[in-house]
């Protein structure tokens, strides 16, 4: 049912202090993205199969400014590739596992996505992706 990892989200400061590592190391980002429901400025690097996703927050509001404020810049969550987000919902709820998102939202890339809380997996914040079309 998890397909893969699909991305690492990192989160930063500053978008383009924060890709000087990759780089360096000839990984060049080869996306940019504004994503609302999060309120954040996206910048995916391509690593092998998988991406790393770098996160700044656009607002005050936005759940990686509280991040920021909170814990400094680092990992903010792990995103898994899966076939059906709302399925997925469906079975961990039954499974009494905590959810921050009953139902899928827009992410990055038109991908479906929700949460899930770290209280149930083992103090990561674990994100749900799915292709949109
Ligand atoms: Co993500």
């Amino acid at each position: 049912m998890l397909e893969k990892i699909d991305h690492i989200g990192i989160a930063v400061k500053n978008l383009d202090e924060a890709t000087a590592f990759y780089k360096s190391m000839g990984a060049e980002p080869y996306h940019y993205e504004e994503v609302e429901s999060q309120k954040v400025k996206v910048a995916f690097i391509k690593i092998g199969d998988s991406n790393i996703e770098l996160l700044e927050p656009t607002s005050d509001e936005s759940p990686i400014a509280k991040f920021l404020e909170k814990k400094g810049e680092g990992i903010h969550h792990i995103a898994y590739r899966v076939e059906d987000v709302q399925k997925s919902l469906d079975k961990l709820k039954a499974d009494g596992m905590k959810l921050l998102n009953e139902t899928p939202m827009d992410g990055a890339h038109g991908m479906k996505v929700a949460f899930v809380h770290p209280k149930s997996v083992n103090g990561v914040l674990t994100e749900l992706s799915q292709p949109g079309h």
